[in-house]
């Protein structure tokens, strides 16, 4: 039987222009079609988990508004468990303002309104009432406060813990030891251990600093290169599928929400990332961010 699966997050609207090349500074470039589409990361894992059939539980705050109620809305027709998401009255949901290039590149600037309001002991009662192989993956789009009290919570209740540093921000010494895996891609790795990560071997030097930092297990995401894995006994790149890239928006999120499935079906971290670079590879061939996440089938295919 799977374990549980708690997201802890952010919920966005992601309102979306394709464009032929990103806007340079104080440059105006005219885009294709306009649309908008649930996103944010922790939402973005959760539904990615859930469309893979993970038993996923979301903790998240969003405005009493359309975007919200919409939101919320959307996990629960993807069976995503919703007690424990909160609305704010005096702040608005989180949107995002996301520019996707020809090449399937991307800039985003979020605005994060109700998702900077997530308290940490907003948290707990959600933890409290999850079963002991319950795993728990968290991002850094809500407050650090609350992400550090979420994941040693979780931690000291003996849960395992993924963390998705992004985006990238600096973190305090005292989280790693808490972390099962963690989950960065090449920017954030460097922002965490100042090593440029470009090939396999500065991934394994980013990889072993995180080791010596408390980390238990380190996989590194290398966009279209795939994954590398690091145990700190064990390392290898695990590629992905060639595919052709139209919005490489939440990749990264599609990886760590199949990933958290595999593991919750308690597989080995190398099937797991396999997976997860499945699902991910599939999601990076269609726009948008919960719009591009692909059902169980589809990866099993
Ligand atoms: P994003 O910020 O775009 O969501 P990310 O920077 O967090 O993504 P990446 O390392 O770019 O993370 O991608 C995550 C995973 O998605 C990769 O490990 C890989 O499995 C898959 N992926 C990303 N880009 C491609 C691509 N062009 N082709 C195939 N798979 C891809
Ligand atoms: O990781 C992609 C997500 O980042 C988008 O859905 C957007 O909402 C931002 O949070």
């Amino acid at each position: 039987m799977p374990g549980q699966i708690l997201v802890v997050g952010s919920s966005n609207t992601d309102m979306v222009v394709q464009t032929t090349k990103l806007p340079a500074p104080g440059e105006t470039v005219l885009g294709g079609t306009f649309f908008m589409n649930p996103g944010g990361k922790g939402a973005n894992q959760a539904v990615a988990a859930a469309r893979l059939t993970g038993n996923v539980t979301f903790v998240a705050k969003v405005g009493a508004d359309i975007f919200g109620e919409q939101a919320v809305a959307g996990f629960r027709q993807e069976g995503i468990d919703t007690s424990y998401i909160q609305t704010d009255p005096a702040h608005p949901s989180g949107v995002a303002l996301i520019n996707v290039d020809a090449a399937g590149e991307n800039c985003i600037t979020v605005a994060p309104g109700a998702n900077a309001h997530l308290r940490p002991t907003e948290v707990d009662t959600a933890l409290t009432a999850v079963g002991a192989d319950t795993l728990v993956l968290v991002q850094l789009e809500i407050p650090l406060d609350t992400v550090t009290h979420a994941i040693s919570e979780a931690a000291s209740r003996g849960l395992r813990v993924i963390l998705n540093p992004a985006p990238a921000q600096p973190l305090p010494n005292e989280l790693f030891p808490h972390l099962f895996v963690i989950t960065p891609n090449e920017t954030e790795a460097e922002l965490l251990t100042g090593i440029r990560v470009d090939d396999l071997e500065s991934a394994g030097q980013a990889a072993q600093k995180l080791h010596n930092m408390g980390v238990s297990n380190v996989i590194i995401t290398l966009g279209s290169k795939g994954a590398y894995l690091s145990t700190g006994t064990e390392s290898q790149l695990i590629p992905t599928a060639p595919v052709k890239a139209v919005d490489t928006t939440a990749a990264g999120d599609c990886f760590n929400g199949a990933l958290a499935v595999a593991l919750a079906e308690k597989r080995p971290l190398a099937d797991a990332i396999a997976f997860a670079c499945k699902a991910a590879s599939i999601s990076v061939t269609r726009m948008g961010a919960q719009a591009s996440m692909p059902r169980r089938t589809e990866v099993a295919d």
